[in-house]
């Protein structure tokens, strides 16, 4: 077969004729050139597998030109998938996710997921568009180096396929980060251009080499803050509360309980500061009641809530101002 090396700005039409024919055609990528066939045509992806002596159990990229298109390749898609993709595709990501029955065990490898990516080359997104979602790996023989120019397609693979799109140097220059969307964790099978740091921003928590990376989803909100200068505890109950402020008190500790009004009468003659009477007042006193409190007092006993919605929100704050530390 004679290899042909076209521009890939005139020869789009040609490459987008000979995938719907079940061929296969090299186009350029951000991070590496691709060797791709049809996604959905297991024969045409077997032939991938073929030209460049690739593994039979080493499964391939879907790329894609839309994320609407992803509905056809995977299924049980989470949001964290919509999340990523609205930051990071198009661009240097491959996300894995649940296969869709359309998809060919050819481009999986027989397994029961896909890697999906939209590459940041508007050859590669034009030459989809125009035909159909490309399965495709980098476009070297098995083992190489992968190409990042079209010369360096044609030094491995002339003779196996009909068209190289040349389109420049890549820009990234390495291949693409592979995150597993199918774990509990998102994990990284394959380090590039996006880092577990910037994921981080997006999915919260990230597996790498075995280590879990975690950040908070707001900066700030690993630190202890809204915390009083003095100790501060939150109660499980008001008896709870009541027995530590005696504790305290004991020790000299100089403590006040900030609680409720409806407590009143178990607070007794005890040092407090009064929260109102629903969760609303509670929330809505909680930070001027801690204000006071540290200005005034040695220990204070906060009594918690555990119901939903506000109380909880309320409580996240509480925790925090406890730095975790419930009696
Ligand atoms: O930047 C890139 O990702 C380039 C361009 C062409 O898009 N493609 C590329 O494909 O590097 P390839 O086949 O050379 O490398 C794909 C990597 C392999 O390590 C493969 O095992 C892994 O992704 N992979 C693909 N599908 C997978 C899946 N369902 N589960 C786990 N790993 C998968
Ligand atoms: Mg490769």
């Amino acid at each position: 077969m004679q290899t042909f090396i076209k521009k890939a700005d005139t020869a789009i039409l040609e490459a987008a004729a000979l995938i719907k024919r079940g061929e296969l055609v090299v186009f350029p990528t951000e991070t590496v050139y691709g060797l791709g066939a049809n996604a959905f045509d297991g024969q045409a992806v077997a032939k991938i597998f073929k030209a460049k002596g690739r593994p039979q159990d080493n499964p391939l990229i879907v790329h894609i030109s839309e994320i609407d298109e992803i509905k056809n390749i995977a299924v049980d898609i989470p949001d964290g998938f919509y999340k990523l993709a609205e930051r990071f595709m198009p661009g240097p990501l491959t996300v894995i996710l649940k296969k869709s029955d359309k998809i060919p065990c050819e481009v999986t490898a027989g397994g029961d997921t896909v890697g999906v990516r939209m590459p940041d080359n508007k050859y590669a997104r034009e030459l989809i568009s125009k035909s159909f979602p490309l399965a495709a790996p980098s476009a070297n023989r098995s083992k190489h180096i992968s190409p990042t120019t079209a010369e360096h397609v044609y030094e491995d693979l002339a003779g196996e396929i009909p068209l190289i799109l040349d389109g420049g140097e890549c820009s990234v220059g390495i291949e693409s980060t592979v995150l597993d969307l199918t774990c509990d964790i998102p994990t990284i099978l394959r380090p590039g251009a996006i880092t577990a740091e910037m994921l981080l921003g997006i999915v919260g928590e990230v597996s790498e080499n075995g280590r879990v990376i975690k950040i908070a989803k707001a900066p700030g909100m690993k630190y202890t803050h809204y915390a009083p200068v003095v100790d501060t505890v939150s109660a499980k109950n008001i008896d709870s509360a009541v027995a530590e402020y005696d504790k305290a008190a004991a020790q000299g500790k100089n403590p006040v309980i900030v609680a409720r009004d409806i407590y009143r009468d178990k607070v007794s003659e005890r040092e407090q500061i009064s929260l109102g009477i629903t969760a609303e007042d509670y929330t809505r006193n909680i930070y001027k009641a801690l204000h006071d409190a540290e200005k005034k007092y040695g220990y204070i006993i906060i009594e918690e809530l555990h119901g939903e919605g506000l109380e909880q929100s309320v409580m996240n704050r509480v925790t925090k101002a406890a730095g975790g530390k419930s009696v």
